[in-house]
C-alpha cells in the first residue's frame, strides 16, 4: 500500500506590518477590542506592487528547497486563493512560469476560501496515489488586504497577507502521510460571507464601486456560530473513522481566524488550548495560507515529531469546511 506524504512545506509573509495601534488611526477601534474579540495584534500586509502570485513562489521556492525537490518535477501545481492576480488566468499559471515548473504540469487554482488549502491537499493526494501524477505542489496564498474595506472596521482588523505552500509525494510505505480528509460545503450559506460584484452576477461597473461591492461583506457572529459547530463535526469524524481517539492527536492546527473560536472549538473537544497551534495574534486572518503558514512555522519550532498525528481543520466562505488527517 503507498501513502502520500507532505515532503516538504514553505511560507512567506509580506514585511510590512500593520499593528491595532495603526488601525485605530484609520477607523474607531481600540487594541483592546482587537485582542478581547479576536486574539489578534499584528497582521502582515503586501506591498503595492506585490500580488499574491508573487508571495505564492516565495513559499513555494521554501517548500521545494525544504523537499530538495526541483521545479522542473512538479507535475501537478494548485493554488487555493479567492484573492488570485487575475479572473484569468489562474494564479498557478503564472506560478508556474515565474517559478520554472516545466510547461506539461496541470496547474490550477481552486476556490475555496479559507478550506481551500485542504481541497487542495485532497484533490491532490488523490492524483499523485492514482499514480498520474508525480509531484504535486499546492499552495494557499492570499492578499486580502485587495479585497477589503479600510473603512469598515467590522472586517478591516480581522485579516492579513500571506502564503504557504506543501510539496507532495507518493511513497511505497503504508500508514503515513495523508491518512484522510473530510471536506464539505453548505452552499445556502454564501451570503455570510462574500464579494458582491466583480463576478458574472454583478460585474464591475461605476455603481459598482461607489456601493463599495468589491471589497469583502461578513456577518461575523453568524459566521463564528457556524465555524465552531462544522470545525467540531469534522475533527470528530476525522478521528473516529481512523479508529483514533481526539487524545491521540498531538496537534490540532486550526484556520487562524478568531482566537473565541479556536478556544470554542477545543473546549467542544475537551482538548487543551495547549495542542492547538496558533499564530493568529501575529498574522491575523490569511485565509487559505493560515494552515500552511502555522504548519511551516510548527514543523519549525519542532512541535512535530516523527509518529505524530497532526489534525487540519478549517472553515470558510462558502461556507467550506473540512479536515485533513496526517501521520509523519
Ligand atoms: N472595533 C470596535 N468596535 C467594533 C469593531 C471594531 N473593530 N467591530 C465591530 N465593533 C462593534 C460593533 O459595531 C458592535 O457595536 P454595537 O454593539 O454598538 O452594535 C460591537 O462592537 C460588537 O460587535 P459584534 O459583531 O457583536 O462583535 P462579536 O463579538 O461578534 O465579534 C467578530 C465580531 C470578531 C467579527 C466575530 O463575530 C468573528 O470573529 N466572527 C467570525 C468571523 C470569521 O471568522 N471570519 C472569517 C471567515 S473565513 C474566510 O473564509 C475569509
Amino acid at each position: 500500500m503507498a501513502s502520500v506524504i507532505i515532503a516538504g512545506v514553505g511560507s512567506y509573509v509580506p514585511t510590512k506590518i500593520l499593528t491595532n495601534e495603526d488601525l485605530a488611526k484609520l477607523v474607531d477601534t481600540s487594541d483592546e477590542w482587537i485582542v478581547s474579540r479576536s486574539g489578534i495584534k499584528e497582521r502582515h500586509i503586501a506591498a503595492d506592487d506585490e500580488a499574491t502570485s508573487d508571495m505564492a513562489i516565495k513559499c513555494a521556492q521554501a517548500a521545494l528547497l525544504d523537499a530538495g525537490i526541483k521545479a522542473e518535477e512538479i507535475d501537478l501545481l494548485i493554488v487555493a486563493t479567492c484573492t488570485p492576480d487575475y479572473l484569468l488566468p489562474s494564479t498557478a499559471c503564472v506560478v508556474q512560469h515565474q517559478l520554472g515548473v516545466l510547461p506539461h504540469a496541470t496547474c490550477f487554482d481552486i476556490s475555496a476560501a479559507c478550506s481551500g488549502f485542504l481541497y487542495a491537499l485532497e484533490i491532490a493526494y488523490g492524483q499523485l496515489l492514482t499514480g498520474r501524477y508525480k509531484c504535486a505542489l499546492i499552495v494557499g496564498s492570499e492578499k486580502l488586504s485587495s479585497i477589503i474595506d479600510w473603512s469598515d472596521r467590522t472586517t478591516c482588523v480581522l485579516f492579513g497577507d500571506g502564503a504557504g505552500a506543501a510539496v507532495l509525494k507518493k511513497v511505497d510505505q503504508p500508514g503515513i502521510g495523508i491518512i484522510g480528509s473530510d471536506l464539505g460545503a453548505d452552499g445556502a450559506m454564501r451570503e455570510l460571507l462574500y464579494m458582491p460584484a466583480g463576478g458574472s452576477r454583478c460585474p464591475a461597473s461605476p455603481q459598482t464601486i461607489a456601493n463599495k461591492d468589491h471589497f469583502l461583506r461578513m456577518k461575523g457572529k453568524e459566521v463564528f456560530k457556524h465555524a465552531v459547530r462544522v470545525m467540531e463535526k469534522v475533527a470528530r469524524e476525522m478521528v473516529e473513522q481512523h479508529h483514533l481517539t481526539l487524545d491521540q492527536i498531538n496537534l490540532v492546527i486550526p484556520h487562524q481566524a478568531n482566537i473565541r473560536i479556536i478556544e470554542a472549538l477545543a473546549s467542544n473537544l475537551g482538548l487543551p488550548l495547549e495542542r492547538f497551534y496558533i499564530n493568529l495574534d501575529r498574522y491575523g486572518n490569511t485565509s487559505a495560507a493560515t494552515i500552511p503558514i502555522a504548519l511551516d512555522e510548527a514543523r519549525r519550532a519542532g512541535k512535530i515529531k516523527p509518529g505524530d498525528y497532526t489534525l487540519l481543520v478549517a472553515f470558510g466562505a462558502g461556507l467550506t469546511y473540512g479536515s485533513t488527517l496526517i501521520r509523519w
